[in-house]
């Protein structure tokens, strides 16, 4: 789609009408490029505005319904974990007003924008998951199409990571490839382990080797997020995000 295109006036009508969160869009977001590229999908450039803050929308009120089926309600503290540049942040003050909401990302850019334009606290991740320690834990963790891209070498250790970071009684929320994420990367032969990995991605600035391209089997997920966090599984929903990311919701229990 050329550049020439005048977005902010789009930007604004798809934001008022989506929630009237910012409509303001960073020149790195790589969800919006990837959305602008799908031309057959989202031919006008008002359709590729609506869909990037109609689905940011959605995904926030799916997050909000996942807590509301697991707490019982009240103040809630999340970290939204590799939130990039807020495509769903932008909603969630919105969607969980009782929420403070805290994200993080690798990209220093995207912390900036996340608190400046968007108006969350925000951190900077690591690059190795054992070095990451926040400052507190969460009544929630939420990975969103975080875990659709970590090798087998990494994978279990995040998960590790991340349930480190929840508090007793709080809740772990991620989603991965699964299954029916399969005709999306091509139809892979998925290897006995129950996980396939190319070290390919659009996230150029980051190796392929950190950051690529997975699908995971329920088996192998289970088995990694018991073997790293020992977390009783609470729910699964194949297929679920997207109509093919499976979600997955661990409950960490009370001390
Ligand atoms: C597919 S995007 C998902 C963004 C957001 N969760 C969403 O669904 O709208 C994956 C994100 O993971 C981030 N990321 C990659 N490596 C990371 C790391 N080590 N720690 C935190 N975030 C990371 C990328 O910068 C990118 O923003």
């Amino acid at each position: 789609m050329t550049e020439s295109i005048d977005w902010d006036p789009l930007r604004k009508n798809a934001a008022g009408r989506h929630g009237g969160s910012s409509a303001v869009v960073h020149q790195d977001d790589l969800l919006w490029r990837f959305i602008a590229g799908l031309t057959t999908l989202f031919p006008a450039p008002a359709d590729v505005a609506d869909y990037y803050f109609s689905d940011g929308a959605k995904s926030a009120r799916m997050l909000a319904a996942a807590i509301d089926r697991h707490s019982a309600g009240g103040p809630l503290s999340i970290m939204e974990f590799a939130a990039g540049y807020g495509m769903v942040t932008r909603h969630l003050k919105r969607v969980l007003p009782n929420a403070a909401i805290t994200s993080c990302d690798i990209h220093e850019a995207a912390v900036e924008f996340l608190q400046t334009e968007i108006g969350v606290s925000a951190v900077l991740s690591e690059h190795r998951p054992e070095d990451l320690q926040f400052a507190q834990q969460y009544d929630v963790v939420f990975a969103l199409s975080f875990f659709s891209h970590m090798p087998e070498s990494s994978f279990g250790r995040w998960l590790g990571a991340l349930y480190r970071n929840v508090k007793p009684g709080g809740l772990f929320i991620f989603t991965t490839h699964g299954l029916a994420s399969r005709p999306n990367l091509g139809d892979p032969e998925i290897p006995e382990s129950g996980i396939w990995f190319k070290p390919l991605s659009e996230q150029h600035d980051i190796e392929g080797a950190e950051y690529g391209s997975t699908l995971s089997t329920p088996e192998f997920v289970i088995r990694e997020l018991y073997a790293n966090t020992a977390a009783p599984l609470a729910e699964f929903k194949a297929g679920y995000w997207w109509q093919h990311q499976d979600l997955y919701l661990a409950r960490k229990p009370c001390q």
